[in-house]
């Protein structure tokens, strides 16, 4: 299998990329495997966030390259097709409902420092290499594109895209790629306290909160998203974990979900 799939008693689900011996590098089927793997856990009510890292020295090393060779002999369309694929991988994590967590166990290098982008937080082992390394093999961060530029920006994209250097953690934190740097001995210590932050939250509120951000960078002035902020605080604070949250501030109880 390439990767492994688990869900703790808290609905904590984490999948760990398997492919060691290829720094998790992703094929075809890889690609399949996760798609279906974050469509399932997108169904399943008993999870609560996903954490996805990788097994052994590696985050993920992108692409694998001896695939991407192969479809040399593909023709365009078929090129094109598998490129949709890749792209699919992507907007499943980057749209996944409810939060996900990147632990990068190491480097994460071209389509690898992608995943990272759809992720909305990122701890990062001190020691991890990343990078948009594509252009240095005369290829292209064309698909991760669209997810890194919303995440880094325009000025740190043209930095690093079009001389696909490699770098620390240090800077892909001041770029916003990674929130939070660890070391090999405390990451999964420092890992739990991300958890827990994330679970102190309402579950249907939290994952309104994504899909909040996501309309208000598409909206184009503050007055355009007015009407739409105003709706969905509405909503929200006659709803029922709402209500449920105000008055167990109120009460000085805990709330439901907690
Ligand atoms: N696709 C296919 N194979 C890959 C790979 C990839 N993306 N990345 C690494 N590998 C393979 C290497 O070819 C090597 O194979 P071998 O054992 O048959 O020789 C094996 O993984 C180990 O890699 P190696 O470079 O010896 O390990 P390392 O610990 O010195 O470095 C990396 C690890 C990930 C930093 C390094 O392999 C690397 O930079 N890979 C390229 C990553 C990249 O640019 N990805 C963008 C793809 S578009």
């Amino acid at each position: 299998m390439n990767y492994n799939k688990q869900i703790d008693s808290r609905g904590v689900a984490t999948i760990t990329m398997n492919r060691p011996e290829l720094h998790n590098a992703f094929n075809d089927e890889m690609i399949t495997d996760l798609v279906k793997c974050f469509k399932e856990l997108a169904l399943n009510d008993s999870v609560r966030l996903v954490v996805l890292t990788g097994t052994g020295k590696s985050f993920c090393a992108g692409a694998d390259l001896n695939w991407m060779k192969k479809m040399k002999d593909y023709s365009f369309e078929e090129n094109l097709l598998d490129a949709q694929k890749l792209a699919e991988l992507f907007t499943v994590i980057n749209k996944f409902k409810k939060p996900t967590i990147a632990r990068v166990n190491g480097a994460a290098l071209g389509g690898g420092a992608g995943l990272l982008a759809c992720c909305d937080y990122v701890i990062a082992v001190d020691t991890a290499l990343m990078g948009f390394t594509e252009v240095r093999l005369g290829l292209l961060p064309a698909v991760i594109s669209p997810f890194v530029i919303a995440k880094i920006g325009e000025s740190q994209a043209r930095a690093t895209f079009m001389n696909g250097v490699r770098f620390n953690t240090n800077r892909a934190m001041m770029m916003g790629l990674v929130h939070q740097i660890s070391s090999f001995d405390k990451l999964d210590e420092d890992l739990e306290v991300i958890i827990n932050d994330f679970l102190q939250a309402a579950p249907m509120a939290s994952c309104m909160a994504k899909e909040l951000i996501a309309e208000v960078v598409r909206k184009n002035t503050i007055e355009d998203a007015r009407i739409y902020t105003c709706e969905m605080i509405a909503k929200v604070r006659t709803g029922s974990e709402g209500q449920e949250g105000m008055n167990a501030l109120l009460e000085k109880r805990k709330a439901s979900w907690l």
